[in-house]
């Protein structure tokens, strides 16, 4: 039996609904259940393409300025340049203008920074005494509060100046459960520190692993500036939706760099694969990396498109990332059983 067919069997584990909680709250990302459907009822909306389309122009000039931080003809790290970028959009499809770039700067330092000891704690777990002695948890759950006042000195204000933006926030605001309420200051405030936690890095990533590999591969830039000239004198929503090989170029780099490269879940029920036997309670680390490469996924070794755009990638057996986990059918890494 392989790994039963219903996500009913699978919860989230301690790292999204404990370690993650500590610094963003409990929102989409870190929640379960009911209090998940919930939430997620009630933010579709804001996902909506429509919803999307009134960002888009704030979004292009907000990636037009970044963009002029890339000088021609000089060799420079692009990750800084695109990082700065995903988090700058992010701050505009949810604030538009109303953002003050001074407050800006510490979110986007104390996000990632949380970021970064979250990685920590989870990667050396046997450290976690030392975590709390030091006083590391302290700070960074002290930052988390100065970046939850940051966020409600915003949304106060919006409130009270009773301007419409037309932005995430304004949709945030405004949205409703179904027994006509909003939500309270702390679940929005949650919310959002989790949408810059979710939408920042994972972006950022998937950009450089792109511009990266279009550097390897001028001609799909060729392709990607022919396209785009293409559909120059239509509307912006258009061209986004239009862009075929542009799109295709970001999916095969996703496909080969992952940004989200592994999703954990618990099992609620004895589960098996491959001859393992899993008990109730075990972290299951599902490699998404691995998945996207591994030769029995059909689906994911086919070209993407007639184009051969697959080419954009490296062979497996050429890849400098390759994690040497090069067994027939490893799709799951199991990190550690808890019973
Ligand atoms: C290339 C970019 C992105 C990648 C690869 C990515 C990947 C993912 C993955 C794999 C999950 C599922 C996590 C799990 O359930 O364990 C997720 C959830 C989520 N992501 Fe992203 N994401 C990206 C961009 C964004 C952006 C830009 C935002 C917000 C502006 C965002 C907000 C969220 C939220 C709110 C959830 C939780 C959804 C739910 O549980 O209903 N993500 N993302």
């Amino acid at each position: 039996m392989s790994f039963r067919r219903t996500r009913k069997n699978y919860v989230k584990s301690s790292i999204q609904t404990k370690d993650l909680v500590k610094y963003v709250g409990e929102g989409l990302l870190t929640s379960e259940g009911e209090k998940w459907k919930k939430q997620r009822k009630m933010m579709q909306p804001a996902f909506h393409k429509k919803q999307l389309q009134n960002l888009l122009s704030g979004m292009q000039s907000t990636i037009v300025e970044e963009y002029k931080k890339i000088k021609p003809e000089q060799a420079i790290d692009v990750y800084p340049i695109l990082n700065d970028l995903a988090f700058q959009t992010v701050v505009q499809s949810l604030f538009t203008t109303a953002a003050r770039p001074d407050e800006m700067e510490r979110l986007q330092y104390i996000t990632e920074a949380n970021q970064r000891v979250l990685v920590r704690e989870l990667r050396q777990p046997y450290l976690s005494w030392w975590f709390k002695v030091s006083g590391t948890l302290r700070k960074h759950t002290k930052l988390s509060e100065e970046a939850r006042d940051i966020l409600k000195r915003i949304v106060n204000e919006r409130k009270d100046s009773g301007a419409r933006y037309d932005d995430s926030l304004d949709m945030l605001l405004e949205t409703r459960y179904d027994d006509g309420k909003g939500m309270t200051e702390a679940q929005l405030i949650d919310e959002i520190l989790i949408i810059f936690t979710a939408g920042h890095e994972t972006t950022s990533n998937a950009l450089t692993f792109t511009f990266q590999l279009l550097a390897k591969h001028p001609q799909w830039q060729e392709k990607i500036v022919e396209e785009s000239l293409e559909l120059e004198d239509s509307d912006l929503m258009h061209r986004v939706s239009s862009s075929k090989i542009c799109q295709q170029v970001l999916e095969e780099a996703m496909r080969l760099y992952p940004p989200a490269y592994f999703i954990d879940r618990v099992n609620v029920t004895t589960d098996s694969f491959n001859g393992m036997t899993f008990k109730p309670g075990c972290n299951l680390l599902f490699s998404v990396y691995e998945i996207h490469r591994h030769p029995n996924c059909g689906r994911m070794q086919k070209p993407l498109n007639r184009n051969g755009l697959q080419m954009v990638g490296y062979p497996i057996r050429h890849n400098i990332f390759r994690l040497g986990l090069d067994h027939a059918n490893v799709l799951v890494i199991i990190l550690r059983c808890l019973k």
